[in-house]
């Protein structure tokens, strides 16, 4: 899954020979088309959350789902120690073709480092793949964090793909979590198995934190119902009582 096609689309733009879009549909959405060489996009061109999450890394990072390693490859020339990891063989290649130093293919639920920074950018809660599993790889990405730690992970709210002409909303409440999507990927003809990938909301994804034990705030909210959050090591009184069940809304919210 997001593996032999999406790679094999990375090596074709890497090596500069004719690539083709990528195409992407999802279980609620026509299909779209995603240009190869968004995965090449410079700081400049990035969007201002990953930017921002950039600014905000810090100490040993580890990039999960790093791609063409565009965000390696940035923090890896202001000098940070990196490590870049991808479950796709063709983007660990590409990775190495860019000059990334540490790059491995392996699933986050196989790293072991201990990291200050970790991203997972360009809706890095997909990678948890559904509802269910988010809390499960949520308490390992809080494994791998030092003291003092942070995760970097930008998401998006995508209630309003449900939205009708009209403004009214056609959520199915009993067909599970919103968020949960089938994404389908085709590059060349070639398709991809269709797989689980996860949009949490704000809200949600800071229920699912204060589960594991994880301090969730909102770093800044983008043009188009993202965000971007950093997880930290829950310490204080109100995370605690919060795991307990006593609510407090959160400033801004
Ligand atoms: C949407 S792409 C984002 C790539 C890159 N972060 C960027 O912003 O350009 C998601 C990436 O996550 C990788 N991936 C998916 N599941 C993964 C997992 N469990 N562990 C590590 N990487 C994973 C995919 O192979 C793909 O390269």
């Amino acid at each position: 899954m997001y593996k032999v096609v999406f790679g094999a689309a990375l090596l074709d733009y890497c090596k500069g020979e004719f690539a083709e879009h990528l195409r992407t549909s999802t279980s609620i959405s026509d299909e779209e088309v995603l240009p190869v060489s968004y995965l090449f996009r410079s700081y400049e061109e990035m969007p201002f959350l990953e930017q921002r999450a950039l600014n905000m890394a810090h100490g040993k990072i580890l990039d999960v789902g790093c791609g063409a390693g565009s965000h390696s490859l940035w923090l890896q020339n202001k000098g940070y120690q990196l490590k870049a990891i991808d479950i796709s063989k063709g983007a660990v290649e590409v990775c190495k073709k860019r000059g990334i130093q540490h790059v491995e293919q392996i699933a986050l639920m196989h790293e072991t480092g201990t990291f200050d920074t970790i991203l997972l950018l360009m809706n890095g809660t997909g990678i948890f793949e559904t509802l269910e599993k988010a809390p499960l790889c949520l308490d390992y990405l809080k494994s791998l964090i030092s003291d003092g730690g942070q995760i970097l992970i930008d998401s998006s709210d995508i209630k309003y793909m449900y939205e009708d002409e009209d403004g009214g909303l056609w959520i199915d409440v009993n067909a599970g979590y919103y968020g949960e999507l089938d994404y389908f990927l085709s590059y060349k003809g070639n398709s991809e198995l269709p797989m689980k990938w996860l949009y949490l909301d704000f809200a949600m994804l800071r229920e699912l934190c204060i589960k594991v034990g994880l301090h969730c705030e909102k770093v800044a909210d983008g043009p188009h119902y993202d965000y971007l959050a950093r997880l930290t090591l829950a310490k204080n009184q109100t995370d605690n009582l919060l795991r307990q069940g006593i609510e407090f809304p959160e400033p801004g919210n």
